[in-house]
């Protein structure tokens, strides 16, 4: 039997947070990093395995924090280190770790190595922090990411006599990673940050670090040797700490950021986009074959499964999936067009869905049950409402829904004090969608999700196993297997286990036979409500409800 201590961080399920939207514990109406202390037990209680932090640092939040104006302390709106500390020290106890959000690419404008950068004389490493041109014509195959924001990747600098290149806002300048000066500070930052415990890295907008004419500057060479000296760094701390790559691509263009000792883990974006074409047109078969092209890629739990995030869903221009499943997905769920931003439908999950929970669940269980690290949006796990109308992508980052108190529960603050508004349109009602009174209703989403990942946590095959697809003969089922061997993580045996998954896509209830012939005889039991089912046959039969799944445990 293998024995090794699995990294923490394998099929771990993330809970994603806006420490600004998620608890107020000073009343001042903005979240803070006390209030998301007091929630771990929750946290807990829910099952999940880590906390994703969205950036905590300094920022004029011009771009929801993703522009920092110093790396290594704490915005004061959220508290100071102390209040890191304490956090890291607390998840811990509870048993959860914490990843925080690290922006390699850029800086805000108004980050002292900017200001330095405007004053320094050309030609000097100060100056050459960012990326200078004296026209604004370089890098002209680099597409601009945020066209709906900006027409150029370049902006004008009076105070330096040249213009500066940003691949996201024009406040957003790239740090220029040709200058060692710069790696160099960069790796320092991660060092203070694994010195203070941070569990991992969400390492923002990877792909462009560094630039070269002719090219998209895209994923280039010198980028991943700087991710790979990042990741020697991090292996130095003697730390089991994951580094997580966001690259809004096709797996094949991500896949690299996984190969050779580079990276742990990087979102399966196009996957996302292929679960809610599935749901919208009640297919299986373009997600089997996207699920499949990811395992080729990289196979085993690599991957980072979200439903949704604190962007808009990104659907992209062609790129990222096929214009088809663009249509699928904008024909398939009503308003969704009306919705578009940027490059996507900026919706939270539960009014994209119209408040169905059953698409709501099944989509759940799929992430819940595939290889990979499952993630969670605070709030989708109540089926938490938007705010359609707000800034840019505010609509999906408002505040947490803990009661029937005012605001929510979020914060005692007098309410036009309060970050962004809570949520009181009908049917998403704080008063009616919250963790309170979800809590203390046995068939709510949140108990849903409470006895998902409780289930999850004893089913190893889940976590780590491998996955093999099952011919369903129904257009719209969806059937895998995951399996593991036994195994020792250093404290507990894990036994050798397969779980049969089947998911129906459809709004109509499906009948099917499954090929289970190379479990000819054995016990196929149901793994939430424990019913036993007959034993496994070659051509098993199986009744699948609307929006209707299984997870089967396999027993001898
Ligand atoms: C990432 C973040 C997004 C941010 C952008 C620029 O894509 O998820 O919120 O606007 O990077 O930093």
């Amino acid at each position: 039997m293998p024995n090794v201590k699995p990294p923490w961080w394998e099929g771990c399920v993330i809970y994603q947070l806006m420490p600004r939207s998620f608890h107020d514990a000073d009343g001042n109406g903005i979240g803070d990093l006390a209030g998301i202390t007091q929630k771990l037990p929750y946290l807990e209680w829910l099952g999940v395995d880590a906390i994703w932090l969205t950036p905590i640092y300094p920022s004029p939040l011009r771009d929801g924090g993703y522009d920092i104006t110093d790396f290594t302390s704490v915005h004061p709106d959220l508290g100071d280190l102390r209040d890191v500390r304490l956090l890291l020290e607390q998840a811990h106890i509870h048993g959860m770790r914490v990843i925080l959000d690290l922006v390699l690419n850029h800086t805000s404008v108004l980050h002292p190595w900017f200001q330095r950068a405007l004053w320094a004389p050309k030609g000097t490493s100060e100056r050459d922090f960012y990326v200078w041109r004296d026209d604004d014509q370089g890098y002209a195959d680099a597409p601009v990411l945020f066209r709906h924001f900006e027409a150029s990747n370049w902006e004008w600098n009076e105070v330096a006599g040249q213009f500066y290149l940003h691949r996201f806002l024009r406040h957003q300048p790239d740090l220029n990673y040709a200058n060692p000066a710069v790696q160099e500070e960069m790796l320092k930052v991660v060092d203070f940050w694994l010195d203070m415990g941070a569990d991992g890295f969400r390492l923002d907008a990877v792909p462009f670090l560094f630039e070269a004419e002719g090219s998209r500057c895209e994923g280039l060479p010198e980028t991943h040797a700087f991710l790979r000296r990042l990741r020697a760094r991090v292996e130095s701390s003697g730390r089991d700490v994951l580094l997580l790559a966001e690259a809004i691509q096709p797996v094949d263009e991500s896949a690299p950021y996984l190969a050779n000792d580079e990276l742990h883990a990087a979102f399966d974006f196009g996957l996302t986009a292929h679960l809610f074409a599935a749901v919208a047109n009640g297919r299986s078969d373009a997600l089997r074959d996207c699920l499949t092209h990811a395992q080729e890629m990289v196979p085993g739990c690599r991957w980072a499964l979200p439903l949704r995030n604190h962007d808009e869903l990104w659907l992209g221009d062609g790129h990222l999936v096929p214009d088809e499943v663009v249509e699928t997905i904008l024909n398939g769920f009503p308003g969704a067009r009306e919705h578009w931003l940027n490059w996507g439908i900026n919706r939270r999950l539960a009014p994209l869905l119209n408040g169905d929970a059953r698409p709501n669940t099944l989509l759940h269980a799929l992430i819940y049950s595939l290889p990979g690290l499952p993630c969670l949006y605070y709030g989708d796990e109540l089926g938490m409402g938007d705010w359609p109308g707000l800034r840019d992508r505010d609509p999906n980052r408002t505040p947490m829904a803990w009661s029937r108190a005012p605001n929510g529960g979020f914060s005692s603050a007098p309410d036009p004090l309060l970050v962004l508004p809570p949520i009181t349109s009908p049917g998403f009602d704080y008063r009616v969608v919250n963790v309170e009174v979800q809590q203390q209703l046995s068939g709510s989403l949140l108990n849903w999700h409470h006895r998902m990942l409780t289930s999850r946590r004893l089913l190893p095959a889940l976590r780590y196993g491998d996955m093999v697809m099952i011919e369903s003969g129904h257009p719209s089922v969806l059937c895998y297997a995951r399996s593991c061997q036994e195994r020792s993580d250093g404290e507990e045996n894990l036994p050798a286990m397969t779980v049969i998954v089947a998911a129906n896509l459809s709004g109509t209830g499906a009948s099917t036979r499954l090929d289970l012939s190379p479990w000819q005889g054995h016990r196929m039991r149901e793994t939430l409500w424990g019913c036993e089912f007959a034993p496994a046959s070659p051509e098993w039969f199986a009744y699948l409800h609307a929006y209707g799944f299984f997870w089967w445990l396999v027993g001898e």
